[in-house]
Formats: structure tokens, sequence, C-alpha cells
């Protein structure tokens, strides 16, 4: 048995965890079909090769054609998608892994190209004046459309019926994509949201959306299945900015999360440096493991030092780990048997294809399943 905490078990919910090493979620372009689905040589050799992983995250995935803003990203909402998926998720079981998929709507992040020429969607007609990574590379941004009521209750719909294909492919879960400048995360800032009807306005109305879909989504799968993701500091990013009411908004959504018996609370320290902004938060994990009472996930800058130490001090249950799992397929193994870290290549993170995908090298002595 580890002495290291990374290394250590976790039961999460009815699940058993092999060690707290999480792979992140991360979007990596390879989908490159008309389908928009998976490539089982690809994607699923990818993920089995990350299956020592404690639980992975899939890269971020639409819950239907208005959610898509970025080349090739996968989805979730046709049958073709859904029998891709499949392969997937049984090469990690059969390496002895587990697998959440993340659900994903990106709202106003997005460009007409992807859409027949029509605008994307959000709650208000704000531009997050930003870029979009088109098939003809990035473009700016676009005053979105105002979502109408009936377009609020069909994403809802959107999601359930995504966690319900998901389950259908064989994942373990899901996680809602509630952060990072995105749909939610579009409905939660004041300066991205200025409705007047009941999702927009107070904090709380600015925060509903999220809640209808997590009431949505556990009609159709058990609720300790499910991880929702935040990004409480997340400013000069994506279109975000942050404003006196942003960490109350969060404090807000967290502290309502207790009510539900999730899977996990994934956040992020903040992206940039924000020590610099009055009404940010620099320390997440300080900040919301004394208000959250189910398990915590950190993300964001950690090592295997700074992992080990965020849990020894309590502040967070899971550790997930975004660049260094692109480089090093046997994170855990690494972390296990002191093995140093090779480095990424940005210039492939979505290059599609192999290169920079699949080709990164196993140093360590894997279990027989993993080899
Ligand atoms: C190539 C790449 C793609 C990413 N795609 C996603 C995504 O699809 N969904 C998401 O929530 N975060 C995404 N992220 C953010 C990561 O999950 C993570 O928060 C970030 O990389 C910081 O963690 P790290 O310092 O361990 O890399 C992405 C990051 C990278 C580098």
């Amino acid at each position: 048995m580890s002495t290291q905490a990374l290394l250590k078990t976790y039961k999460l919910g009815d699940l058993e965890l092999k060690n707290r090493v999480i792979m992140a979620p991360m979007t990596r372009g390879r989908a490159d079909n008309p389908e928009k689905k998976a490539i089982p040589e690809l994607h699923s050799e990818y993920y089995r090769q990350r299956a020592s992983a404690g639980l992975i995250i899939s890269e971020g995935s639409q819950v239907s054609k208005d959610a898509v803003g970025y080349i090739n990203t996968p989805g979730i909402h046709t049958k073709e998608q859904v029998e891709a998926w499949k392969d997937v998720t049984s090469a990690v079981h059969n390496a002895d892994g587990k697998i959440f998929i993340q659900l994903w709507h990106v709202g106003r992040m997005s460009h007409p190209d992807f859409h027949g020429g029509e605008l994307p969607l959000a709650p208000s007609p704000i531009n997050p004046n930003s870029k979009s990574f088109t098939p003809e590379g990035f473009k700016d941004t676009v005053v979105p459309r105002e979502m109408t009521a009936e377009d609020i209750k069909q994403t809802i719909e959107d999601f359930k019926q995504a966690a319900k294909n998901s389950m259908e492919a064989g994942f373990d879960g899901v996680e809602i994509h509630s952060s990072n400048g995105y749909l939610f995360h579009q409905f939660f800032n004041a300066t991205s949201n200025h409705r007047n009807d009941e999702y927009g306005g107070s904090i709380e109305k600015r925060s509903r959306i999220l809640f209808d879909v997590l009431d949505a989504v556990k009609e159709v799968m058990p609720e300790n299945r499910i991880g929702i993701r935040l990004n409480p500091s997340m400013h000069g990013l994506f279109g975000m900015t942050m404003d006196e009411e942003t960490i109350p908004t969060f404090d807000y959504i967290i502290k309502k999360l207790n009510e539900y018996d999730l899977s996990y609370l994934h956040l992020s320290e903040p992206f940039t440096d924000v020590s610099e902004i009055s009404f940010a938060e620099t320390d997440i994990a300080k900040r919301y493991r004394p208000i959250y009472k189910g398990t915590l996930m950190i993300n964001t800058n950690f090592d295997q030092e700074k992992g080990n130490a965020v849990l020894d001090d309590g502040d967070a249950d899971l550790v997930a780990f975004g660049k260094p799992f692109i480089s090093n397929p046997d994170l855990a193994e690494r972390f296990e048997q002191g093995v140093e870290l090779d480095s990424w290549d940005e210039d492939t993170f979505y290059s599609g294809g192999a290169k920079g995908y699949t080709d990164y090298e196993v140093k360590t002595e894997r279990a027989t399943v993993l080899k």
C-alpha cells in the first residue's frame, strides 16, 4: 500500500477508484469524420493507454448539434456516436479503468459556420469577443442569439437524453461541463447574462439552469454517478469577466449542490493570475472545502508534490491532471515508481491523428492488462 496520498484508493459513491490521480477532460479534436463520432482505433487506444488513472473524464462531448463550437469534437446525441463510444468504454473497462463522459454545450463560444449560418445560442446577445476554432481556422466570435424559453427547455432535454445515451454507451458516469466560459457559466455571470426572466437577474435565477439540468439528468441515471465542473475565478478568458457577484454566485451554487448526492464536484484553481482582482478568489480548494460536503476534486497546475500536499492538507479528495496526462499515459505509475515526466507538445493538442495523441511513451512497469 502506497504512502502517497495520490496513490491511495478512494470510494467514489458506489465506485472503488484504484488511486486519486484523475485524468481531466481534454478536447483533442480527433473526431474528424462527418458523424462526429469517436474513432475506435484512435480514441479507444488513447483512453485505454490512460486507464491506470483512478478515473478518466473524457473530452467535452456535445449534447446536440447546437452545442458544438470546436472542430472535430465528438458528440453523444446520435446512434452512431453512442455505438462508437461503446468501443472506447469497453477498451477502458477491459484495462481495469473507469471513465465518465463530459457533457458539453459551448453556448456563444461558437460560430455560425458550425450551425449552417445560424447564430450560436446564449443567455443574452453579447459577443464574448473571443475566437472560435472552425474548420477554416480561428474566426472571431459573433453576437449570439438570445435563447428563448423553448430553447432552454430543449437544452435541458438534450442534456437528459445525452446522459441516457452515455449510460447506454457504457460510461461509468457523466460530468456536466458548467465551467470555462461555456453555456452554463455564461448564465452564471452577470456580464454575460442580462436576462430578466426566471433564468436571469438574481444569483438564484442565473444559477437555475444548472439545477434544472441536474434535476432532469438524475431522472435517467443515478445521482451518485453525476459530476459537476466549475471554474469560479475564471477571468479574461473565453469571454468571461468576473464582478462582485461572481464569487457569491458560486458560493450559492456550491452550497446548493449539497442538496444532491453527487459523484463529485470538480473545481479549477484560477487559470490565470487573479491576485490583483479584489473580487476574485485565489485559493479555490481552501474556500470551497468547508462549504462542499461531498467529494471535492481539484485541478489546475498540479504536479505530484502539490497533488499529494492538497490531499494531505484535507483541502480536496481527488486531483485531476490535464496536460501531464497528454504526454504521460502512465502518469499514476510514474508517480508510484518515481519516473520523470515527459513534456507535452502544444502543437499537437488539437492537430488530429495519432501524432501527439497515442504515441507518447509508457516508461514504467504496468499491470499486464495495461500493456
Ligand atoms: C488540450 C486541452 C483541452 C482541454 N479541453 C477541455 C475540455 O474539453 N473540457 C474541460 O472542462 N476542460 C478542458 N481543458 C482544461 C483541462 O481540463 C484542465 O482544466 C487544464 O488543462 C488545467 O489543468 P492542468 O494544469 O493539469 O493541465 C483542456 C485543456 C487542454 C490543455
